[in-house]
């Protein structure tokens, strides 16, 4: 029943029939959590074999003849870091290796903007009353976290099919020398799924911002992380960049995080050359280096791009039945009703799911009464608020298999309790 035009005697007999499924569901006492984008314990599992790979002081040598355990080489392995600048597209000498969280990069590198400013700036970007980053939204939480944490003002940008809506960055970052920098994942962006087009990488690749400091913080999060064979591809940044002679404006980011460990990868940043060292410059001052005991781990586990994308495709195979679960409990529990709106995304890791506008926290609250967590709503947006209050993000990857449909299910039970409620203000 498509429920925006039906008749109040249709929608109560509907609503009926919806709460006394709700309430059936809250009968069960269930317990479920859908709420992070972490990896299960299969895919954990997957590079088991890294973690003993390294067994004598001898297999801690590089290529060279190195000795990983010891200080030296700050910007990583040079065959760890050749791999990876093969995946991301850029040279030797534009990728950096850290941690194991490129969030943690990605938040150093704004400390260092606000504390000291990048190589362009005229001042520190905390020596401003106020500085102002551009948040496509719904985005990432923890970028918009950091922005909030360190006092910098957000700027809501909607998210179109095509990425972030270009014509209002590009008007925004002309006029304004407080806007200082901009978040994008490019490729199955969290949470919409929509990777951006190669007119809209052009167009970031080409920007002209009154900040002669402006940075494009690229979280190519989910580069290699598809579903199909037939997936999306992302243009290159770098190498438009290249061309248009800003290369200095974009550093762009990927980990490990999703491809061996969570919670023990390597994460690496690509820019210009001129970039690369300016960070290694600014960072020997930080520290020594980063776990490059890890770094060889990673490389002999891997050995080669193939290695790397033959992980990834045994990550699709956990993955997608998830997915694909999750989609079709959707199809089918919102129907004809015209209350969802949803793409079936090709990869990473989340689904986003638009419900009736107004309905996003009732939806959540009525989840979270029968048992099922999702994620904040607001999360998703800048200082934690849907203007509209629509959106769920829906991260099917840390669910159990056989539980993906059931929930899926409810969360179309209580969309749809929540939208009835709603029309027929209950
Ligand atoms: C867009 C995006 N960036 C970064 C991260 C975190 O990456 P890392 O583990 O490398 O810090 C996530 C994790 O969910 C993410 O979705």
């Amino acid at each position: 029943m498509y429920y925006l035009d039906a008749s109040k005697e249709a929608l109560n007999e509907e609503y009926a029939l919806v709460k006394k499924e709700w309430d059936d569901v809250k009968a069960k006492g269930l317990s479920l959590d859908m709420s992070r984008g972490k990896p299960e314990k299969r895919q954990l599992d997957l590079c088991g074999e890294m973690m003993t790979i390294l067994k004598t002081p001898e297999d801690c040598k590089n290529e060279n003849g190195f000795d990983v355990r010891n200080y030296g080489l700050p910007t990583g392995i040079p065959e760890l870091k050749r791999l990876f600048a093969a995946v991301m597209g850029v040279g030797e000498k534009e990728i950096f290796t850290g941690g194991n969280s490129s969030l943690n990069f990605m938040y150093n590198l704004i400390v260092d903007g606000m504390a000291i400013g990048f190589p362009e700036s005229e001042k520190p970007w905390g020596k401003y009353d106020k500085i102002r980053f551009l948040c496509p939204a719904p985005g990432y939480d923890r970028h918009f976290g950091i922005c909030q944490h360190l006092g910098i003002e957000m700027i809501t940008i909607p998210m179109l099919p095509t990425g972030p809506d270009m014509n209002m960055i590009e008007k925004l970052v002309s006029e304004d020398e407080t806007i200082k920098g901009i978040w994008c994942v490019p490729k199955y962006s969290n949470p919409t799924g929509i990777t951006f087009s190669d007119e809209t990488v052009r167009r970031f690749a080409s920007l002209s911002p009154k900040a002669k400091d402006f940075k494009i913080f690229w979280d190519n999060a989910y580069l290699v992380h598809d579903l199909y064979d037939e997936h999306d591809r992302v243009l290159n940044i770098h190498e438009e960049a290249k061309k248009t002679g800003k290369g200095n404006m974009i550093f762009s980011f990927m980990s490990t995080s999703k491809i061996t460990l969570a919670g023990g990868g390597v994460c690496f940043v690509a820019s210009s050359e001129e970039n690369i060292a300016w960070i290694t410059k600014t960072l020997s001052l930080e520290g020594l280096g980063y776990d490059k005991v890890n770094q060889l781990r990673h490389m002999r586990y891997f050995k080669n791009v193939e290695g790397v994308y033959a992980v990834m495709k045994k990550h699709a195979d956990i993955l997608r039945p998830k997915f694909e679960s999750v989609l079709k409990e959707f199809n089918q529990g919102f129907g004809d009703t015209g209350i969802a709106r949803y793409i079936a995304p090709k990869g990473g890791y989340f689904i986003s799911l638009n419900v009736l506008p107004g309905t996003a926290k009732r939806t959540w609250a009525l989840a979270k009464e029968i048992g099922v967590t999702l994620t904040n709503v607001g999360a998703t947006f800048p200082y934690g608020i849907d203007p509209q209050d629509e959106n769920l993000r829906i991260a099917p990857s840390n669910v159990l298999p056989e539980d993906a449909a059931d929930i899926a299910h409810y969360v179309t039970v209580c969309a749809r309790l929540a939208a009835l409620e709603k029309l027929l203000e209950k």
